[in-house]
């Protein structure tokens, strides 16, 4: 083999290479294991004795120089390349933007809430999840035999025994316990959290949903109060067009109880299928705190009165963005997410 005629045209092949991948191939074919040079090299044994040093010493000059030529030849052509715009990085470009994401719509329905109410001179306040038996019935005179303390309607925990029996919270009024016990009036208070209900999951229900509870206590507070705040509520949220309305209700931790509601948003009160043909959408519940609410934390009820409402905050923001499945906050698609 003519080791410098295989010499002068590696020399050759490697100057007219015009692309990265043609320079590439040329890097298998000369240096590669089984390539030119590894050929030569094979070659050695075979030669007179006399000539194998030579040989050998020739040979690896070669393939030196044709590592070197080979990189350099990879340095220019990915410098021009660069220069004409083509591949690699331009370093003077933007970078990609990282999305931060947002606050999830129940959470911004909730801050918007609690924040008309902080306005108003409302507290937020925060109770746990993990609730007692007393907070979230007895204390709010919910008696023994009253449907919701049935197990099937509220999740009970497995409690220790000689302690209070323990339970996932099914709504936020066992915070007004909580307040109550812990401080003194005048109170005015929103409690805005998750509650639990063992109820089968549809467009409607959901096995944990969010609730706002608001309550004040003082001495003198009067029903007007109630409809006053309700009605500056509801319409920060709907609209100032939006009529309002109590219906008489019940619930046993207020005396009395309305439950109210707002002309429909969507047909403007004359009847359609979001409110059932009726032209009212009910939106919260609401009351006079019952004397013996106060009697369970130790406040007199001749001296205190106290209003309480309790909205949930996933059927508001259904209703305000025209949601019609309750599901769609839970599964994290990000195509509804980013509506908001
Ligand atoms: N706790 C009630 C529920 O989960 C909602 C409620 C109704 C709260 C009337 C109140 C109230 O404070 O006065 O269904």
């Amino acid at each position: 083999m003519d080791i410098d005629a295989i010499s002068a045209e590696i020399k050759s092949r490697i100057e007219t290479a015009a692309s990265l991948p043609e320079l590439e191939e040329l890097k298998v074919r000369f240096l590669g294991r089984k390539g030119i040079i590894a050929e030569l090299t094979g070659t050695i044994p075979s030669l007179p004795a006399a000539e194998r040093a030579a040989f050998g010493q020739k040979a690896n000059l070669l393939k030196k120089d044709t590592a070197r030529m080979l990189e350099e030849k990879m340095a220019a052509l990915s410098a021009s390349a660069f220069a004409n715009g083509h591949q690699a990085v331009d370093i003077s470009m933007p970078g990609v933007a990282q999305s931060i994401g947002r606050a999830h719509p129940l959470t911004q329905v909730s801050e918007e809430i609690c924040s008309i109410f902080t306005r108003m001179g409302f507290s937020v306040v925060e109770g746990p999840e993990i609730e007692t038996e007393f907070n979230n019935f007895t204390g709010l005179n919910i008696p023994l035999n009253h449907p919701s303390r049935d197990a099937f309607d509220t999740f009970y925990l497995r409690s220790i025994p000689e302690t209070q029996n323990l339970l996932l919270r099914s709504h936020t009024s066992p915070v007004q316990i909580r307040v109550m016990k812990s401080r003194k009036p005048p109170l005015a208070v929103i409690v805005p959290g998750r509650v639990y209900r063992p109820d089968a999951v549809d467009a409607s229900h959901s096995f944990m949903f969010h609730q706002i509870e608001g309550f004040v206590v003082d001495k003198e507070i009067k029903f007007s109060d109630l409809k006053g705040v309700l009605e500056i509520f509801a319409k920060a949220v709907f609209g100032k067009d939006i009529k309002m309305r109590f219906r008489p209700h019940f619930f046993p931790f207020t005396e009395p109880s309305a439950e109210v509601d707002i002309s429909c948003i969507i047909c403007k009160g004359r009847g359609c299928s979001v409110c059932g043909r009726k032209g009212w959408l009910e939106i919260l519940g609401s009351g006079m705190i019952h004397p013996n609410v106060f009697r369970q934390v130790g406040y007199g009820p001749e001296k205190y009165t106290g209003f309480a409402f309790g909205m949930g905050v996933d059927r508001i923001a259904m209703l305000k963005y025209g949601i019609d499945d309750i599901r769609l906050f839970y599964e994290n698609d990000l195509r509804f997410l980013n509506q908001f």
